[in-house]
């Protein structure tokens, strides 16, 4: 006899990566698919984790009493403020467990971070797409006119993947004003450190501010550790204690604990690093731009191509190149920006779309 599934699964779309690039005759392929940072981790890092490789027949420390200490110092909280988690999906996913009950509603901004609608879903509750506005950013005020007394967390994504839009601290101080105060806000700063905005919402800011908002950090994108999972919420002490219920027990890894404790140590190499992608992102939006090609302003470390019905011609463009983007039919392309040399070849990319897309007379 067939064991049964939990009813549902069957039309349940599973978590889709970023694509390999094609292989093209004559050309390097790079992978521009998953947000991920170019470079290779810092000697300091690598050596960390290689410090804590013979210790890896012993379960990791539960609490990570160090790393969150030192993410605390980071930020000026308690330790009891900081949730870790494998990477910050996995700390959304804890959220989202903590905080509603089957049929309650996962608000969320859409199209933004993919994982939202499955996290919610698979926890039992409801997700809550809320379209963007035409300009790619978030609707707030559609948001907070869609609250219902079953909305019991919000996600803002700041900035928003895959659009690179960002939400004014003004914006997002009426926004949470408005909300009820028993729902909780999350900002998720996946991006944080490639966002230049002087305008910005900062999520630490509303998180003194405001004790239902908590804040979503990752080590995977600018400290470039995507391969660890490694992620943390600085959220209100009840919170934590209930994420930590929650959690993957032993889901943080030691080598992990230890790479997160070293780029801490190593932020302003690692800053050097993030410069240079945020200078990128200015020329290859430049260059997108110069082109005549639907391309958002963005303070993330990709572009958007807010391309519709063109996308499948342009996609074929990028796939031709030997580089692989975040593809969404009918939609837009998002370009993950990445070392100098793969970002010559978007160059390229958006040289062709020009001549392909031009007027022909
Ligand atoms: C907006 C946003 N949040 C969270 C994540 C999760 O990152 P990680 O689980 O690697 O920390 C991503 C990854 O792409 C993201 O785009």
């Amino acid at each position: 006899m067939n064991i049964t599934h939990r009813a549902g699964l069957e039309n349940f779309p599973p978590y889709r990566q970023g694509k390999a690039p094609r292989a093209v005759d004559g050309l390097e392929a790079f992978k521009l698919s998953s947000n991920e940072n170019p470079y290779p981790p810092l000697p300091s890092v690598v050596e960390a984790v290689a410090g804590a490789v013979s210790s890896i027949n012993l379960y990791p420390e539960i609490a990570a009493e160090e790393l969150r200490g030192a993410i605390a110092s980071r930020w000026a909280v308690s330790p009891d403020n900081i949730a870790l988690g494998a990477g910050s999906v996995e700390v959304a996913s804890q959220i989202i467990l903590a905080v509603t009950n089957p049929g309650d509603q996962v608000m969320f901004a859409w199209r933004s971070f993919e994982a939202y609608p499955l996290l919610a879903t698979t926890a039992g509750a409801e997700p809550q797409p809320i379209p963007l506005a035409e300009d790619g950013g978030h609707d707030l005020h559609a948001m907070a006119s869609a609250v219902t007394p079953r909305t019991r967390v919000i996600f803002l994504c700041n900035p928003n993947n895959p659009t690179g839009t960002v939400l004014s601290a003004a914006a997002v101080d009426s926004f949470i004003s408005s909300v009820p105060a028993d729902v909780l806000v999350v900002l998720d700063e996946a991006y944080v450190h490639f966002n230049r905005d002087a305008d910005t919402a900062v999520g630490i800011e509303m998180f003194r501010k405001y004790p239902n908002v908590a804040v979503l950090h990752t080590f995977s994108k600018a400290y470039g550790l995507a391969g660890l999972r490694l992620g943390y919420a600085i959220a209100g002490p009840e919170l934590v204690v209930n994420l930590q219920k929650v959690a993957v027990p032993f889901g943080v890894t030691s080598l992990a604990q230890q790479a997160g404790l070293a780029s801490l140590l190593a932020e302003d190499e690692l800053q050097e690093r993030i410069d240079v992608l945020v200078t990128e992102r200015r020329r290859v939006y430049d260059a997108l731009l110069a082109a005549g090609l639907p391309v958002l302003a963005s303070e993330a470390n990709f572009l958007w191509l807010d391309s519709r019905d063109r996308t499948g011609a342009l996609a074929a463009l990028f796939e031709e190149n030997a580089l692989s983007v975040r593809v969404f039919p009918n939609e837009g392309i998002r370009i993950t920006i990445g070392a100098p040399v793969a970002n010559n070849r978007i160059l390229t990319v958006a040289r062709q779309a020009a001549a392909l897309l031009a007027p022909q007379h």
